[in-house]
């Protein structure tokens, strides 16, 4: 791990721009923090993370605070727009510059508009990390999902999985359909008839050979899945209330939803749930959420120790 990573310097604002073997020596140095958990401890002193959140965020916005402070570094930022003079009108371009003259040496930016982690990383030269750009992409998510499948299977290729919910505005759900369209992975989309995949992320996957399996209703391909992976109805993206009124409680993973589904079934949520995913699946076997978000934190430790040339 260092400067020699591929990782060094880099912009993270697609999970497109990263190969499976570079993913796949990411997840090895992710397991190698978990049985040494204090090899990164203080590997990035003396720099400076800056954390924009212009969306709410627990998970996201947490783990890279504690990453940055596990690793060394000092944090600054904001966590809403409503305490910056983003509230006032301030502009993206000069919101980073501001921390740039602050001495900013890498920025973690979540933001409504998709598109703008790209802006971002075209108005610095210090390292930007998309911490989700609107309904477009999540990458650190995926990477985290990808490594919480490969926790429990201890392997990604061979594996059922079946993306439920809203497939349209979700970004988790179109970032972790690119990461996985790097393994030899059977991809099922299931959504409502108004939440289906955006036709780029088809596009994307047809380009690479990959035709998901297309469904409206879980109870018909429940039995042959690995993992399902649901996400929540993204109410805040949708452009119009009625659009939302159609399709809100369309869908619920419960134990009777799940009555036909494989022992070894794990369920994934990047969360936070609302009514999709009930809470009777906790204590069960088939629970893996809490451990996927838990895994958001070791990921982003490495990632910025990697993308920052921390040495372990
Ligand atoms: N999964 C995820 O992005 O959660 P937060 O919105 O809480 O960061």
């Amino acid at each position: 791990m260092g400067k020699s990573s591929d990782f060094f310097g880099r912009d993270i604002v697609s999970i497109r721009d990263f190969k499976r073997d570079q993913l796949d020596r990411l997840f090895q140095s992710v397991e190698n923090l978990e049985k040494s958990p204090n090899s990164l401890d203080g590997v990035l002193k003396g720099k400076l993370a800056a954390l924009l959140f212009f969306e709410p965020s627990t998970r996201t916005y947490s783990s890279f605070q504690i990453a940055a402070i596990n690793t060394g570094m000092q944090v600054t930022g904001f966590s809403s727009p409503a305490a910056s003079s983003v509230s006032k009108g301030e502009t993206l371009h000069d919101t980073i510059r501001m921390f740039e003259g602050y001495g900013a040496d890498c920025f973690v930016i979540r933001h409504p508009m998709p598109g703008a982690a790209r802006f971002a990383a075209e108005t610095t030269d210090k390292p930007v990390i998309n911490a989700g750009d609107g309904s477009r992409e999540h990458p650190t998510q995926a990477m985290t999902d990808l490594f919480a499948i490969r926790k429990a299977f201890g392997k990604l290729d061979g594996l059922s999985v079946g993306i439920l919910g809203d497939l349209k505005y979700g970004r988790t759900a179109s970032s972790l359909a690119y990461a996985l369209s790097n393994y030899d992975v059977e991809m099922t989309f299931i959504a409502p008839e108004a939440l289906q995949m955006r036709l780029e992320v088809a596009q994307y996957l047809k380009q690479r050979g990959i035709t998901p399996r297309s469904e409206r209703d879980l109870k018909s391909v429940i039995g042959g899945l690995d993992v399902l992976y649901v996400t929540r109805i993204q109410k805040e993206r949708i452009p119009d209330p009625t659009e939302f009124e159609k399709v809100k409680g369309l869908y619920q993973v419960n134990l009777e939803s799940l009555k036909e589904a494989k022992a070894s079934l794990k369920v994934l949520h990047p969360l936070p749930r609302v009514d999709e995913l009930a809470a009777e699946l906790d204590a069960t076997n088939y629970q893996d959420y809490f451990v996927q978000a838990a895994a958001g934190l070791p990921l982003r430790m490495v990632l910025m120790s990697l993308v920052m040339g921390g040495a372990s």
